[in-house]
């Protein structure tokens, strides 16, 4: 299957899945599994949230794959510049990207969308890590931005 069939898929599931339940820790942590399973090449798939307590900071929400760090202040690495620009940061090879933060030296190329509530207000990242580079293109950007706003929308 290709990769579009195949996050129109997770969609589907996630939707039915997570129908009628509005808490945010159990839709990502939901969202991060079934992703992961969909894409086993994937290093890291999960979230940093905007954190209350902290707003100009990220810190680690549900996520699979091996340790991450715990806080990402905004404007710093792939997900900081995702949490203060507002775009997804689309890269080819984290070597090449200022300010790069390696919370695992295996992780190359990396996708990093925005995930905002109903209200338009930013409440989490979503980072999903490959180790080779280039894995991850305008397909995923579209795919995962559409995903992230039927589910946190
Ligand atoms: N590489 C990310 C940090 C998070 S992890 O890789 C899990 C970044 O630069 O934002």
């Amino acid at each position: 299957m290709d990769k579009v069939a195949l996050y129109t898929q997770v969609q589907k599931e996630l939707l039915s899945i997570l129908e009628g339940e509005e808490n945010l820790t159990a839709r990502m942590a939901t969202v991060a599994c079934l992703l992961a399973q969909a894409f086993p090449g994937n290093i890291w798939t999960g979230f940093y949230v905007v954190d209350p307590d902290t707003p100009q900071e990220l810190v680690v929400g549900p996520y699979q794959g091996t340790l991450g760090c715990l806080r990402i202040p905004f404007g710093k690495g792939v997900c900081g510049t995702a949490a203060a620009t507002g775009q997804t940061q689309l890269v080819v090879n984290v070597h090449d990207f200022p300010g790069h933060i390696a919370c695992d030296s295996r992780s190359v190329s990396e996708i990093v969308v925005p995930v905002t509530n109903k209200a338009g207000e930013l409440i989490a990242v979503l980072d999903i890590d490959h180790p080779e580079a280039g894995q991850f293109d305008e397909r995923d950007a579209d795919a995962l931005w559409a995903l992230v706003k039927v589910v946190f929308g």
